[in-house]
């Protein structure tokens, strides 16, 4: 289903087989409008919809790992960082983010070793695991 909140466009799914969680995706900004904060507030606005209105329990999303902006805002707030692979598609790296709605989702701790080289942000997180 698309959405849109604070004139940014997001597309929201329900996990195939697992009813509370919600797959958030396709989120896009219109050129011209980024850069100006309000990513970051329909950011806020659409968790507030998906764990009020929709009633979700927890939400999953991915991010290609160059994406410092939107890591930013997933990170600031409270996305989790699950895991992140390289896309036999794109050859991108992938970031996994998963969020508790009106919880807070116990995640492992990261490995000693980063899982990929280069993303400094992804070894700054050690404080943030439950
Ligand atoms: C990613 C996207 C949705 C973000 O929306 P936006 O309206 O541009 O983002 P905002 O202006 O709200 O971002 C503001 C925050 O990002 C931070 N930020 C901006 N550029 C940044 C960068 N290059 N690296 C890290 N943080 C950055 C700002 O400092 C601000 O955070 P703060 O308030 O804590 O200081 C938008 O840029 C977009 O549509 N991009 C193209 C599509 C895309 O990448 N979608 C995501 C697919 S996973």
């Amino acid at each position: 289903m698309r959405v849109q909140h604070n004139r940014v466009i997001a597309e929201i799914d329900t996990l195939p087989g697992s009813s509370q969680v919600a797959v958030v995706h396709g989120v896009f900004t219109p050129p011209g409008l980024r850069g100006y904060g309000m990513g970051k507030r329909a950011q806020q606005e659409r968790l507030e919809a998906l764990a009020n209105d929709f009633m979700y329990d927890a939400a999953i999303c991915t991010v290609d790992m160059k994406n410092s902006r939107n890591i930013h805002i997933l990170e600031k707030n409270g996305w989790k960082f699950a895991g992140c692979f390289k896309s036999r598609k794109t050859e991108h790296d992938v970031g996994i983010y998963i969020r508790g709605l009106g919880q807070t989702i116990k995640t492992i701790k990261p490995p000693k070793e980063p899982l990929m080289s280069g993303y400094a942000h992804i070894e700054q997180m050690g404080g943030d695991w439950g």
